[in-house]
């Protein structure tokens, strides 16, 4: 069986280049430890300074990147930059960039980039409330049925998605979703993608669950049938967290 994977969301910290280095070394430590695929995803200015040939298992990736590849585009950070580092994962479609502004149609184009450039994108989508009506079953479709229009059979399965309610993402998060909606959605999505893309190709691809996963809820969340991994904000910072975590996984 495949290995789960953990992307760890360092976001905008640590503030120091040195507790960068140590998270880097800690993690690399914990992924040694367990069978479940670890990758860290810093704030680009620390992307420079991960270890990549001496680590051998854990795994970089990058927190956004630009539809442009090179060029007179300031202020952006293309993977012409980021795979000379290692970079080989990024996420994409992130609530916190959606928040800022970032429409689908950028999203796809970054996608399509990092796709070109043999990174794995990690594309994250969630509806920011559940209702009681189900509502929010059609927007999972839509956007599903959306990026699926700009992702081909064959590199279907190079995609990670990661299934983020955006109501549980972050210290606003109104909690973990339980782990019976977590299932009933990721079959869901999986439906929708075998409908598109056939039963073959659609049950190669990994779906994540992420959302205020910590070292109490991932034992129940990483039985999930389904559930290729998690995507962790505030747990990747912590060391214990994190091993707990990873180590749940790798059962
Ligand atoms: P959280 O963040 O684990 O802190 O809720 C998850 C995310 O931002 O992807």
């Amino acid at each position: 069986m495949r290995e789960k994977i953990v992307i760890a969301n360092w976001k905008m910290n640590p503030s120091q280049a040195k507790d960068a280095s140590s998270l880097f070394s800690v993690s690399n430590q914990i992924s040694k430890r367990y069978k479940t695929t670890v990758v860290v995803c810093p704030p680009q200015v620390f992307i420079s300074l991960f270890p990549k040939n001496r680590y051998k298992k854990l795994l970089l990736g990058a927190q956004d990147i630009s539809t442009k590849e090179t060029g007179a585009f300031t202020g952006e950070i293309g993977s012409s930059v980021l795979k000379p580092f290692g970079v080989s994962y990024v996420i994409v479609g992130h609530s916190e960039r959606r928040e800022m502004g970032e429409s689908r149609e950028v999203i796809a184009e970054k996608i399509k980039t990092a796709l070109r450039n043999k990174i794995t994108p990690v594309l994250c989508i969630g509806e920011n409330k559940r209702d009681g009506e189900g509502h929010f079953f059609h927007f999972l479709k839509e956007e599903i049925l959306f990026f699926s229009r700009h992702i081909s059979k064959k590199d279907v399965n190079k995609v990670i998605i990661a299934y983020e309610p955006v109501w549980a993402v972050g210290s606003k998060s109104k909690g973990v979703m339980s782990s019976q909606d977590i299932h009933e959605t990721i079959m869901f999505l999986r439906k929708i993608l075998s409908d598109k893309f056939g039963n073959e190709s659609a049950s190669k691809i990994r779906i994540l669950y992420g959302g205020s996963v910590d070292h109490k809820n991932s034992s129940e969340i990483a039985k999930v049938s389904g559930c290729g991994g998690l995507l962790l904000g505030r747990a990747s910072l912590s060391k214990d967290q994190l091993e707990n975590i990873v180590r749940n996984l790798s059962k």
